[in-house]
């Protein structure tokens, strides 16, 4: 299918000057996998994210792979994972052989909560619980972690989206028994692909060190394991990226308190803000009204692409994943929030790379594109 050319994208990776250089000096030493690069990266991210213990991997799946393994996540186990996100904890869980069960998202903050959590701990023996930090904004863990301990679940937090992120001034990754990163080029600081597993547990992390190396620790080979090692290009390149993740986060919040500012007079339903909570600006999504239903959406996505601007769906609901559908028989009615942003959720460009201009593009774009729509009806 021939795509338009977008003049607005929706994300662009930034690789400055020293990211380059510190790519060259990788390529220049010889040592391309898992050396003092993703080390240094390591301990610049266990402090970043309030953690004792860091380990890189090659992806965010990798991480979510390792430290479900870790906590001896597989046949015979139940995860629990929110039915609006990106599927890939579902996804790892299920290939590890465990019963995977999805609870529905809160309508308002699109979280999992305790709210929409606890019937699931109530209803099985649950071993493990995995919220995600939908588009950088931090799920209540803290709330969810004291649940999981009341019921025996161990909880492991999708934080691939929150990075600077915090929540009741704790960062994004420090709640749970373990939480994991994505460094691939969508999010904030990008590795290409990476990924890592942060934990305060010593047993935890050495655990995800040896599995990522075909099961090989100081000692040889002690159990079975994966390939699933760090790139030193890669975390060269996020390690470099580091230092500026403070003036990159604030710039995209700006656009996105600009955006929500500039369209709140439109029927749009955004993420609602909560006390506590600051987001780092990773996605900035918009809900259409119900009236626009997804045929609405989807002639927004396109009216916004003829003006040269790349949106494009918020995210899946499980219960419209086939394979997950399918073979966990996914109860569609008792996830109505998941369908929601499902069916009328978009994601609009944020980015650092943005100009006033483009941001002002995109208003208007989304501003006429609305008006098209509710006149069409
Ligand atoms: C919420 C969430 N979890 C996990 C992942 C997987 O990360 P990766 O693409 O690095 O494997 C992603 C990637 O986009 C994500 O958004």
């Amino acid at each position: 299918m021939h795509k338009p050319p977008f003049r607005i994208r929706l994300v662009t990776p930034i690789i400055h000057a020293a990211e380059r250089r510190a790519i060259a000096r990788v390529l220049d030493s010889g040592h391309l996998v898992a050396g003092a690069q993703a080390a240094s990266f390591e301990q610049a991210l266990a402090q970043l994210s309030g953690r004792r213990f860091a380990v890189a991997l090659s992806s965010g799946t990798a991480a979510l792979l390792a430290g479900m393994r870790a906590m001896n996540i597989g046949p015979g186990s139940t995860v629990v994972v929110p039915a609006f996100a990106f599927p890939a904890a579902a996804m790892v869980a299920d290939f590890l052989g465990a019963t995977v069960r999805f609870c529905d998202v809160d309508a308002h903050t699109w979280n999992m909560t305790p709210q929409t959590l606890r019937p699931l701990l109530a209803a099985e023996d649950v071993d493990l619980v995995v919220p995600v930090d939908l588009f950088g904004h931090p799920a209540p863990a803290g709330a969810l972690a004291s649940l999981c301990q009341k019921w025996g679940a161990r909880l492991l937090v999708d934080a691939a989206c929150s990075l600077g992120a915090t929540r009741d001034q704790r960062p994004a990754g420090s709640f749970g028994d373990g939480a994991i990163f994505s460094f691939h080029p969508r999010k904030v600081v990008t590795a290409f692909e990476g990924g890592a597993f942060v934990t305060d547990c010593e047993t935890l992390a050495a655990t995800v060190r040896t599995f990522r190396n075909l099961g090989q620790s100081p000692e040889g080979f002690v159990t079975v394991g994966l390939n699933l090692r760090p790139s030193e290009i890669g975390f060269a390149c996020a390690l470099a990226q580091l230092p500026h993740l403070v003036e990159r986060l604030r710039v995209r919040c700006q656009w996105a308190r600009e955006y929500r500012r500039a369209l709140q007079s439109l029927p749009l339903t955004f993420q609602a803000d909560e006390p506590g909570v600051v987001a780092n600006g990773q996605s900035l999504v918009v809900c259409v009204p119900e009236s626009f239903g997804a045929s609405g959406r989807d002639a927004l996505i396109t009216h916004l692409a003829t003006d040269g601007v790349e949106a494009c769906i918020a995210g899946w609901s499980a219960s419209r994943v086939p394979p997950l559908r399918t073979r966990w028989r996914v109860d569609e009615p008792h996830l109505p929030n998941a369908l929601a942003l499902h069916q009328r959720g978009l994601a609009l460009p944020l980015h650092e790379n943005l100009s006033r201009v483009d941001v002002q593009t995109v208003i208007h774009s989304v501003r006429e594109g609305c008006q098209k729509i509710e006149l069409q009806r």
